[in-house]
This record gives C-alpha cells, structure tokens and sequence, in this order.
C-alpha cells in the first residue's frame, strides 16, 4: 500500500488528522491509535465547536418562542434537517424525522407502522447479519401481533445468499428490514436490488444505514426503500441524535410513536389532532444541539468528498488485510466481495476480550465482543471477534502498531 499508491499525500491526512484533537493524545503512555469507528466515530473540531457554540450563545427551546433565540436556533434545527435531507436525496424535509439513532427509529417503524401494517400471520423479513437493533424490534412486534420473522441465511464469506432471500419473499409478507453495511463483518449489501426484488411482493422495507452513512453516498429515492435510518455519532456528528427517513405518504398514514408536546396541532380532554409530520414524531424537545451538530458533520463529509473517504478507507481496509493475514493463527471472519472498513476476526487460543486488552496496552483502541450481532457470531461457531474499523483519519502506521501488538499478544499467551 500505502500512501505511496495513493493520490491522497500524508501531509493532506495530517491535515485532516488536526481536525480531530481526540487523536492527538497518548493512551497508556502510547498514542492512541483510534480503531474503532464503527462503535462510534471521533468528531472533527467543526462539531464540537458547533455545540459549544449552540451552548455558550444560541441556546433556546425551538418552534415555541417568538423571541430572538428561540428563532435563531428554530432556524438552525430546521436547516440541519434540509442538509439532512439533502444528505439522504429525500422528497422533502418532512421525510427527515430526527431521533435519537437507529435504535429509536428502527423501533418507531417497527411499533408504528408494523402495527398499522401486521396481522397474525403475515411474514417480517430480515437477514442472519442483522445487529440486535434491526432483530428485536421486528421479534417484538412478530410476537404481539402473532406474525412470523423469517431470516434470509448468509453464505461462509458473510454475504446475503441472495436466492434464499428471494424465495422467503411472499404474499405473507408485509415488512423486509435488511442492513446496508454489516457493523460485524463489513459487508455491503446491494439494497437497490434487493429493495427492487422486495417491492415485486409489494413490501414495505425499511434499510439500517448505520454503518453505511460514513462511508458512501446514499440516495434514498434511487434506493427505492420506504425507512432508512442513520446515527450522526457513526458519521462524525454527536451521539443521541439520528435520522429516521420515511416514505411521506407512510408517515402521513402512520400513528405517533410518543405523545406530548409539538407533535400535536390541538388537544382537548375528549380529542387530540396530531401535527403533520415530522412534528408528528418528534414529541418533546428534541435534541437541538445534536440535530445541528449533525448538520456540521454532514456538511465536513461533504466537504471531504465521497472520492476522498473512499481512496483513503479502500486503501486502509486492503492494506489491514494484507498485514493482518501475515498473524500466525488468525481467523478473519467475513469476506464479502464488496465491503466496508471494518475487519472482524479471531486469534487462535485467545479470547477477544484478551486481543482487546493486550493491544489497548499499546494504545490500540478495537471493539471486541458480539457487536450485539450475536446470530452472526453463531453463524461463525465464534462467542466473540475482535473488529478494528478505520476512519479516514486513520494511517498505515496505525494498522501496523495493531499487527504488532497482536503479535505481541501471541507471545503474551504462548502461541
Ligand atoms: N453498533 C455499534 C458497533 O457496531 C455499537 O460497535
């Protein structure tokens, strides 16, 4: 590799690096090397600034208040949700529903809509690479109205047989719900086609685009899908705040998932009109600074250029490949064709949690366990994986104080 091969020069990425103070600091007496994006990815100065901002001078509750403040950070609220969707390439900023990450969006489709939608017997799909968030909602939901989850299997590389997937699609089936990138084995799924072989059955589907929403654009109308959601803390915004897109005419038809304020247009004792939405699903005051904070982050990978994330990673994830393979003993699991940055994989003899700890003596920050992906786990006869996911932040030099720690790590228990 590395960036020799690369049109992207150190000197850019150490640029880009500087925006991101969190990297600069030793760990353990080591510099942190910052391998765990899929977790959560670091905020570039442009956010943080942006909330301490929000904080120290614009702070005001929105869409109530006729004073000076409470305009300023109405309008600031509503132009992250243009940029969101902008982001996305929705019909209109009414389709942007601002939550608290996936996990509230997935469950806000699955209580909501699948209530609407579901009668016992009919048939929810989804995939054996689902994370927990895009299971147990659609489990839930499957139980109280008598329905059926049906899984579509994965082959040894981690890919979606897609054949089978095809064959569970039926007139039972009511709900499709699949993930765009595997937050445990890296791999893409093709959702434009599967969207396409779906909507043959005229299912509602709904994409978990967690994990994808850092690394490529999405185009929601092309995609086809009727739910997608997003994390700004996945995407270099903060934490709790997310993006539930939905098919306007469906959240037109759908109930409220929470009551309370601003998501009604009057209320009496007897009767309650709800607002349209997206009011209609955002009760209570939302998380102002983090809708803003997402909008900053949308605008930097905007401004960085999908061209640019995608060389930089591309060349990360090929050149962790590479080295990784060179460890005596190792078992990297998933191996799609088309994949994201993200690396799972196994030592022989020695437990994730141990991989985890040894190499975080060294400054190495990866995430070990499940990655609440505990069917795909299952599937790879493994309890747990160790996953390293780079940013485009992230250096060669990373990649290698990683090997060399797991080779230390080897020795550490004999093998
Ligand atoms: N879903 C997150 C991960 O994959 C937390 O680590």
């Amino acid at each position: 590799m590395t960036e020799r091969n690369s049109t992207i020069g150190k000197s850019t990425i150490g640029r880009i690096r500087q925006d991101f103070p969190i990297l600069h600091q030793k760990v353990r007496g080591k510099p942190l090397a910052y391998l765990d994006n899929a977790a959560t990815s670091q905020k570039p100065k442009q956010v943080i600034e942006a909330l301490s901002r929000y904080y120290g001078v614009e702070n005001s509750n929105i869409h109530r208040g006729v004073y000076y403040l409470s305009e300023q950070a109405t309008a600031a609220y509503e132009a992250a949700r243009v940029k969101a969707q902008r982001f996305l390439n929705a019909g209109s900023p009414s389709e942007v529903i601002f939550v608290r990450g996936t996990t509230e969006a997935i469950n806000l489709v699955a209580s909501s809509y699948g209530r609407l939608l579901l009668e016992p017997g009919d048939e929810v799909v989804i995939s054996g690479m689902e994370h927990h968030s895009n299971i147990v909602p659609w489990q839930m939901l499957c139980e109280s109205v008598g329905a059926k989850l049906c899984v579509a299997p994965i082959d040894d590389s981690g890919s979606l047989i897609v054949s089978e997937y095809e064959k569970l699609l039926g007139p039972r089936t009511k709900a499709v719900a699949l993930v765009h990138v595997s937050n445990s084995l890296g791999t893409i799924n093709d959702v434009k086609y599967l969207v396409g072989l779906a909507k043959k059955k005229s299912a509602v589907v709904l994409i978990d685009g967690a994990q994808a929403a850092p690394h490529m654009p999405i185009d929601v109308q092309d995609i086809g899908c009727d739910f997608y959601t997003i994390s700004g803390h996945k995407m270099y915004g903060p934490t709790g705040i997310g993006v539930l897109y939905g098919r306007l005419e469906l959240l037109e038809a759908m109930p409220p998932y929470q009551g309370g304020g601003e998501m009604i247009r009057s209320v009496t004792f007897e009767k309650t009109i709800y607002a349209p939405p997206p009011a209609k699903f955002e009760a209570g005051t939302p998380h102002i600074a983090g809708a803003i904070g997402m909008g900053v982050a949308i605008d930097y990978l905007q401004q960085l250029g999908w061209d640019f994330v995608h060389e930089r990673e591309e060349l990360l994830l090929r050149y962790a490949l590479e080295r990784l393979e060179t460890v005596p003993g190792i078992r990297i699991i998933g191996s799609a064709t088309s994949r994201a940055s993200v690396v799972s994989f196994t030592l022989d003899g020695i437990h994730a949690h141990d991989i985890g700890t040894i190499v975080d003596q060294e400054g190495v920050a990866i995430r070990t366990g499940h990655h609440c992906t505990q069917p795909v786990m299952d599937f790879f006869g493994v309890p747990a994986t160790a996953r390293a996911s780079f940013a485009f932040y992230n250096t060669a030099e990373e990649v290698d104080i990683l090997v060399n720690a797991l080779m230390e790590a080897r020795e550490v228990f004999g093998r």
